[in-house]
């Protein structure tokens, strides 16, 4: 039905709203990018293979920082200083996973991830870092295998986690046999990448076709990991994979910018039970409202999963009065900013 197409076009609006009011490039790069490794020769070197461990913040962060700089020269005709490189959106991301305490161990049976000692690393049983290994792991070594970052296919391989290895793929061909179509996504997105035909829509395009079909087969295979989680923290994950699949047709530009003032509208931190968005004190009201209609998404799109409620004018009317709250919320918060 219309409605439910209407609220992610909303809250598509109301970032875009937020975009056009900000932009200062200063601290805009994930948190530790300056310090990770930028280069393969910053890795640990056995058998003629680069092994990374993406279980730790800074050699993940660091994979990206290789991609985004292999990928520069193909973006170079769209900006100066690979500003619109659109695979920014990956390490910006992943690097308000980081800051919001989301790669941490949610079961806290270890200090995996927790401040001080132990924040870089990532827990496996984290469902935002299993989900960002997808979307790492694979983007990386599709490159790897399309030629693009001037190293053979078998001389990379990624560390195992402590456990549930079966679930990850390590290498480029362990990638291909476990995850054929979503790898075989990438590849096509760097070939599009390496063709000097291709528009910047065009890699758009691509891009989150591959980035949907590695989401896909994520939340798959991590859904038990939201159990972990406070049901706030759960709720919010589940629709924010679901407002992705929102956001790939109308293709949100992922460029560093973009994507950074999107991370800013976010959660600062972990939701906790006590949480009620739009009234969370902590968070701004662009925060709340996000939110909010997040949850309101998730609801709407997955009310075909529960009974029909015994009011038969339920379905329009109580959401069509959602949704004018919401409209309301974002008047404000728009005055107020
Ligand atoms: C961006 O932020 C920095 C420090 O936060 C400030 O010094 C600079 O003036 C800002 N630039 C713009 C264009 O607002
Ligand atoms: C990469 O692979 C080639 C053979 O394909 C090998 O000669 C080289 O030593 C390998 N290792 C590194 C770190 O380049
Ligand atoms: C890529 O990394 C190399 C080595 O660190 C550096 O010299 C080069 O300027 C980087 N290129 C871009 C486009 O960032
Ligand atoms: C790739 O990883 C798989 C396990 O996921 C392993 O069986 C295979 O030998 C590895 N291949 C290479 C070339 O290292
Ligand atoms: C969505 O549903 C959940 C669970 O039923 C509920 O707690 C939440 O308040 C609902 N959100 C909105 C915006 O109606």
């Amino acid at each position: 039905m219309a409605f439910d197409l209407s609220c992610p076009g909303l809250i598509i609006g109301c970032i875009f709203a937020s975009l056009a009011r900000a932009s200062n490039v200063s601290d805009v790069y994930p948190p530790l990018w300056k310090e990770s490794p930028g280069q393969f020769s910053d890795y640990k070197i056995e058998n003629g293979k680069y092994i990374i461990n993406l279980w730790l913040y800074p050699e993940r962060l660091g994979m990206y920082k290789i991609l985004l700089n292999k990928t520069a020269k193909y973006f170079a005709k769209f900006s100066p200083e690979n500003e619109q490189n659109i695979l920014w959106g990956l390490p910006v991301h992943h690097g308000w996973q980081y800051q919001t305490g989301r790669l941490a161990d949610p079961t806290q049976s270890t200090d995996c991830g927790q401040k001080p000692e132990n924040h870089l690393c990532i827990s496996v049983d984290s469902w935002w870092a299993d989900l960002n290994y997808y979307l790492s792991a694979m983007p990386f070594l599709a490159a790897v295998d399309s030629g693009i970052m001037g190293i053979s296919s078998d001389n990379v391989t990624f560390l195992p986690p402590p456990k549930d290895q079966m679930n990850f793929c390590y290498n480029v061909s362990g990638c291909h046999s476990s995850f054929p179509e979503a790898m075989r996504k990438w590849n096509e997105f760097y070939q599009h990448v390496k063709s000097h035909s291709s528009s910047f829509d065009d890699l758009l395009e691509y891009l989150w076709a591959a980035h949907v079909s590695s989401l896909k087969v994520a939340r798959k295979n991590f859904h038990n990991r939201l159990k972990y989680y406070s049901k706030q923290e759960a709720d919010f994950g589940r629709s924010w994979a679901l407002f992705v699949d929102y956001l790939a047709p109308p293709l949100f530009p992922t460029t560093l910018i973009r994507t950074c003032e999107f991370q800013k509208e976010l959660p600062t931190r972990m939701l906790m039970n006590e949480d009620r968005a739009p009234f969370i004190s902590d968070f701004s009201g662009f925060q709340n409202t996000i939110l909010f209609a997040l949850s309101l998404l998730h609801n709407t799109s997955s009310k075909k999963l529960y009974p029909p409620l015994p009011n038969s004018g339920f379905e329009g009317g109580l959401f069509l009065q959602n949704f004018q709250i919401l409209g309301l919320l974002v008047k404000n918060t728009e005055e107020i900013t």
